[in-house]
């Protein structure tokens, strides 16, 4: 039986989805993150040159001493001009030999697969990302990509189900023992996180503010207040 990437641990991950490296950090050293996914859009998002976000997370890891994919994975998705897996591939490679921890991100399409294959047969860690059905996710992962990305909230944002593809995707994995893992990805609100555990997705990615918003209850607010005005009618010192 095939060993996952996580060598069999079985807990879920938390992945930020971001670019900016103080957020990583913060997520990394205060909240015990697992991992970062980066696209374009977070990338012009930071303000900073595409190789400058590179460079600054390659030399934080070193730093952090997390040095390598499987310790803390930072997936970088490639130049989405490219159509060809022969320059997929180049761009990978190139991408790769910036940081042990970077994780080549390939859109899902016959020609990103066929990159995603090549790379993984290099030693070059893969996620195969905009995946949006269970059929999608099987090549990649007969292929042993590290990682696939199912969107869950843009699917919701279109109104079809959003959960029910993702834990298929879980299933059909199980089931064949794939070392791929999947990434629940672009979760919206706590339900979707917790939903993700709960379907058994390996890895939540996300916003801070999502992750953030998800920690907050008005109770648990409201049971601030009530312990706090007690703690104030109450003598401190011993008599
Ligand atoms: C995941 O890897 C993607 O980067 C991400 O979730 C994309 O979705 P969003 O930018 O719309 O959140």
């Amino acid at each position: 039986m095939e060993q996952p990437y996580n060598g069999g641990e079985d807990k879920v991950k938390f992945f930020l989805d971001s670019a900016k490296i103080d957020e990583v950090k913060y997520a990394y050293e205060y909240l015990g993150f697992d991992g970062v996914t980066t696209n374009p859009r977070h990338i012009q998002n930071s303000g900073k040159p595409f190789l400058s976000v590179l460079d600054e997370f390659a030399e934080w890891a070193v730093k952090a001493g997390i040095e390598g994919a499987e310790t803390f994975p930072i997936s970088v998705e490639i130049n989405p001009h490219l159509e060809h897996h022969e320059e997929m591939v180049e761009t990978g490679v190139t991408i790769a030999a910036m940081s042990k921890n970077f994780v080549i991100k390939i859109a899902c399409t016959e020609e990103g697969i066929i990159a995603s294959r090549i790379l993984e047969s290099r030693g070059i860690p893969t996620n195969v990302t905009l995946v949006f059905s269970p059929s999608q996710a099987l090549l990649p992962a007969k292929n042993k990509a590290m990682f696939v990305s199912p969107f869950v909230g843009w699917k919701e944002s279109s109104g079809e189900e959003s959960f029910a593809y993702v834990e298929r995707i879980v299933r059909i994995f199980r089931t064949y023992s794939f070392r791929t893992q999947v990434i629940a990805a672009a979760l919206r609100t706590g339900r979707q996180i917790a939903e993700a555990a709960a379907i058994g997705a390996h890895i939540t990615t996300c916003g801070l503010s999502v992750y953030q918003e998800s920690l907050r209850h008005p109770f648990t607010d409201y049971g601030i207040g009530v312990f706090t005005d007690a703690w104030d009618k109450t003598e401190t010192e011993r008599v």
